[in-house]
């Protein structure tokens, strides 16, 4: 039977030592938690980076004797490869040029050159593994190079390449000295995915306008093949996260929660450290309704979560400081000897405390500047039973599908402002209504209905070419 190679960067647990033993923790980002309840079905692999430096021999023996029993096959990163590769080249100049913030980005050769050694390397594990007749599902932008690399060894499988963060129009993306081998690269793969139909388009016209390859609609002719481009907006285990409302650890918490926050409106907002999610903009929008609304004082809380990411790089440490100084300045203006308005915490929380908080949470606020999908909207859905509203930039590509939230502009503070009022206003009947509407749509485009229609695309594309032949 032919089994599915997932490769991404980041595999979805993380390793961490301690004493003189292992331990495996789930990994944070939509990549991580999406995928992580499809992939170990029969046969199949992920390859990915660990998270962590290991150097000794026989630790990395231990790493991969452990991650074996999961389906799972490490790549180890040194050092260097962590700087310049994933800190550098991904997180340096991809992110913040896809993230539409070209001023953060750093051209630096070095960068370049880890760049297309990691995604080497990551070849180099596919082929160890990989049989005639396997489907290689490679994401996100860490490993852009790596389709055309298997392509060029291997001719006998399929490869899948789907993108989670926003691909930039050209004028963005033609910014990169390296374009063009990017690209190329990506273009090894038979069926290239998206979560919007904007990307698409982006991405189809940096094609034509960088490199000389022709595209009739979606199809791109690269030589004598063909690749497809399309749209599939990633779902969430929806009935994952129903169910663990009912878990009787999370029933718990909830109590906990009510207890503590008694009948006061709560406000979540849940993201990682990331320039990109628009997490100031959400704070000078949440201090502006306590200003204009005195009588809010003690009824409402924010409780934001923010999951420590890439605080090694220079920006995101700012972003950090940034937001310890506005939470700070809001609590110390707002707070009452029994009440303070942001609950911060500066950690990550397993899904059950995130479920519960999701359910006891009147409002959700999601107002990223720009995102790939945001699972962390349509998590709060699913685990909502019927009543609660959903605010949500609509630079998130999850606005394209959920209508029936209150879609803001991150950069409209005053947008924010009213949306905010509004949700804590809204009549109960209203929430329901659109929150049951947005309920079958995650339910319906869940995570599964995602896997099948891209891997249903791609076993397509490869009976076609069989034909052809
Ligand atoms: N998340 C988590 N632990 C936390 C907070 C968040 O595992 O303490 C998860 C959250 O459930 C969601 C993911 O991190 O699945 C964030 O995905 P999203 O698409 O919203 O943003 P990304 O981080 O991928 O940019
Ligand atoms: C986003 C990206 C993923 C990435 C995740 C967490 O979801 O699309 O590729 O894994 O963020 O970021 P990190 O840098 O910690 O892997």
């Amino acid at each position: 039977m032919s089994r599915t190679i997932i490769v991404s960067n980041r595999l979805p647990v993380k390793i961490s030592k301690e004493e003189n033993s292992f331990n495996l923790k789930v990994s944070e980002g939509g990549l991580a938690t999406g995928l992580g309840s499809v992939y170990k079905q029969d046969d199949n692999i992920w390859i990915g980076w660990c998270g962590t430096e290991i150097n000794d021999d026989d630790e990395k023996a231990q790493v991969i004797a452990l991650l074996q029993k999961e389906n799972l096959l490490p790549v180890f990163l040194s050092e260097d490869e962590i700087l310049n590769y994933y800190e550098g080249f991904s997180n340096e100049i991809l992110w913040p040029i896809f993230h539409y913030m070209s001023t953060y980005a750093q051209f630096e050769q070095k960068y370049w050159d880890y760049y297309q050694a990691v995604n080497q390397k990551f070849k180099q594990e596919v082929l160890a593994v990989a049989q005639p007749g396997d489907t290689i599902w490679i994401h996100d932008y860490q490993l852009l190079l790596l389709p055309k690399l298997i392509r060029d060894e291997l001719k006998d499988v399929a490869i899948g390449f789907f993108q989670h963060i926003p691909f930039p129009s050209f004028e963005l993306f033609r910014l990169i000295p390296w374009r063009a081998e990017l690209l190329n690269g990506m273009l090894g793969a038979d069926l290239i995915g998206f979560h919007t139909y904007d990307d698409v388009r982006h991405f189809t016209s940096s094609a034509t306008r960088s490199i000389p390859v022709h595209a009739t609609a979606n199809i791109i002719q690269v030589a004598d093949r063909n690749v497809l481009v399309d749209a599939f907006p990633m779902g969430i285990d929806a009935a994952k996260f129903e169910s663990l409302t009912k878990d009787s650890k999370v029933q718990e918490e909830i109590a906990n929660y009510n207890e503590i926050l008694k009948d006061s409106k709560v406000i979540l907002s849940v993201d990682r450290l990331d320039y990109s999610k628009g997490i100031l903009q959400r704070l000078m929008a949440f201090e502006k309704v306590l200003t204009d609304n005195p009588e809010y004082v003690e009824k409402i809380s924010l409780h934001m979560i923010v999951v420590p990411s890439r605080d090694s790089i220079a920006q995101y440490k700012e972003l950090r400081d940034d937001i310890d100084k506005m939470v700070g300045n809001i609590n110390a203006r707002f707070r009452t000897s029994s009440w303070h308005p942001i609950h911060y915490f500066y950690r990550s929380f397993p899904v059950e405390t995130l479920v519960a908080l999701y359910s006891r949470a009147d409002i959700c606020l999601v107002t990223p500047m720009r995102d790939g999908m945001n699972l962390v909207s349509k998590e709060y859905i699913a685990s909502r039973k019927d009543k609660g509203v959903l605010i949500l930039s609509e630079m998130a590509g999850a606005s394209k599908e959920l209508a029936d939230a209150l879609i803001v502009n991150p950069n409209n503070l005053g947008e924010m402002y009213r949306a905010i009022i509004q949700a804590i206003e809204m009549p109960e009947e209203e929430q329901k209504s659109r929150m049951l509407a947005l309920k079958d749509l995650v339910n319906k485009f869940d995570i599964h209905h995602w896997v099948k229609i891209f891997m249903d695309q791609l076993a397509d594309i490869k009976v076609a070419e069989g034909i052809r032949k």
